[in-house]
């Protein structure tokens, strides 16, 4: 028998709030209430799933969290699963990326339990998973996997490994509410490639204990999102933050994935000169191919202006490459964590934690005096200096989390306790929606062509 699953949990929450939350200022609806509105506009695709979920109800009393970067778009997925009948609970998936006002809006004008305050300390951050947690989830939805990996370390008993705010909690639970915890989940929905790195280990150590559908693996959110996406939106941060003309500088990609084509694309696009780093041959030869400069990073290291690194990796741009580095290098980062630069080793070259020079710069002077830049505390830039990915971009991406959430609910009783990729069918059904709002027609197969294609016998 398993317990109802709703565990109290102890911290701050904001008075007068409609619903159980915690944010920097319920003042801020109103200007938030624009910016989702404004975001909504670019988003199509959500708009027209919404309108279904409204009618067909396919979440209906289904309670789900979501650890997810708190802006404007996220705010319209959430408006949709809730539209579908989910009961929500929300928590920042990057304490940098949250936007107060929407927070503040999601909370008064649309009734989602949200816990996110932009800027918090580790420990509010933690705070706010811990809400995300006791909210019972049948479903859970994550942009880099700790909704997941916080549940898999309580199930097992591993609280050492998990934020002590996360096992303060924890360990005050019952064993059945523990039980009950895990149980309740019918599976989960991972955004970011980070993520379904993290979950296909758990699922290859055998920890996994229920399914999760890997968003990002769709045609429909890693072309789109992760290229141009992130291109876009990691030059927009590096220019908000810097204001550098970026015509004739040298620009250093680290990392050529979904990522680092997107971002090599709009840099060159705008007359930056630029190189790739890599460690895997085929993808640096694709680099090599699209004719940009491709060589090992501690060469790049003494040429470029401006290094981002977008690998998902660990220590990509290490103490040895930043003592290469050029007076006045610029340093930022827009893969998943802020680990893809060695900071610790920076700040004991530097002697101590630098001078912020201006917003999201800080200044690190090097003993023969050399200065190199970090932007934003090497966190995601775009979500941090900018606002992360342009409405539309979202729009395709929470599109898939949408009819993710629909799939296990329909669905999850045949399946494994393992990483999926979102059907074709539903894939190609985003893709159709797109087109459709775009006002753009296809050709269809004629059964004859079906045949062709899906036969051996024929075309030989
Ligand atoms: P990907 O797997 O397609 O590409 C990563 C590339 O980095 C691979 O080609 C890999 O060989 C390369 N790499 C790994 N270690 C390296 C090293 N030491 N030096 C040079 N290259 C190295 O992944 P994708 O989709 O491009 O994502 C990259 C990162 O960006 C992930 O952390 C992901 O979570 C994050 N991401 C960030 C977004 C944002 O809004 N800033 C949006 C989407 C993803």
């Amino acid at each position: 028998m398993v317990a109802e699953m709703k565990p109290e949990f102890s911290m701050p929450l904001t008075e007068g709030a409609p619903v159980k939350a915690h944010v920097k200022d319920l003042g801020l609806a109103e200007r938030g209430r624009r910016r989702i509105e404004w975001a909504e506009a670019e988003m199509p695709v959500l708009r027209q799933i919404r309108e279904r979920f409204e009618r067909e109800q396919p979440l209906k009393g289904v309670r789900l969290s979501a650890c997810l970067h708190v802006t404007a778009e996220t705010a319209n997925l959430m408006r949709t699963l809730k539209a579908g009948g989910a009961e929500i609970a929300l928590c920042a998936s990057n304490p940098l990326s949250t936007q107060d006002d929407v927070a503040a809006s999601l909370v008064q004008d649309f009734g989602v339990s949200t816990f996110a305050v932009k800027g918090e300390d580790t420990e509010s951050y933690y705070n706010h998973v811990v809400a995300a947690l006791a909210h019972g989830p049948q479903i859970t939805m994550d942009d880099g996997a700790d909704l997941v990996s916080s549940l898999l370390f309580i199930s097992l008993d591993r609280l050492d490994e998990v934020h002590p705010k996360v096992k303060e909690w924890a360990s005050g639970l019952s064993a059945d509410e523990r039980v009950a915890l895990l149980k309740n989940i019918i599976g989960s929905s991972e955004e970011t490639t980070t993520g379904v790195i993290r979950l296909r280990a758990m699922e290859k150590d055998d920890v996994l204990r229920f399914p999760v559908i890997a968003v990002n693996e769709s045609d429909t959110k890693h072309l789109f999102d992760n290229r141009y996406g992130t291109g876009q939106s990691t030059i927009d941060g590096i220019l908000r933050a810097t204001n550098v003309l970026l015509a004739g500088k040298i620009f250093v990609v680290c990392g050529y994935g979904w990522c680092g084509r997107g971002l090599a694309l709009r840099a060159r696009g705008l007359g930056a000169r630029v190189i790739v780093t890599e460690v895997q041959p085929v993808r640096a030869l694709e680099a090599v191919m699209e004719g940009y400069e491709v060589m090992p990073l501690i060469d790049a290291a003494a040429l470029g202006d401006i290094f981002v690194t977008v690998t998902g990796d660990l220590n990509v741009i290490d103490l040895h490459h930043m003592q290469n580095m050029k007076d006045g290098a610029i340093m930022a980062n827009s893969g998943h964590f802020n680990d893809e630069i060695n900071i610790s080793a920076l700040t004991e070259l530097a002697g101590g934690r630098g001078r912020e020079v201006r917003d999201f710069v800080e200044e690190f002077v090097l003993p023969d005096g050399r200065k190199i830049f970090l932007l934003a505390d090497g966190r995601l830039v775009n979500l941090a200096a900018a606002e992360g990915h342009p409405a539309s971009v979202m729009d395709m991406s929470f599109a898939n989390q949408s009819l993710a959430a629909e799939f296990l609910m329909e669905h999850h009783a045949e399946l494994e306790n393992k990483v999926y990729v979102i059907p074709q069918e539903l894939d190609h059904e985003i893709a159709l929606l797109k087109l459709n709002s775009m006002g753009i027609q296809i050709d269809v197969l004629t059964e004859e062509q079906k045949k062709y294609l899906s036969s051996w016998e024929s075309g030989t």
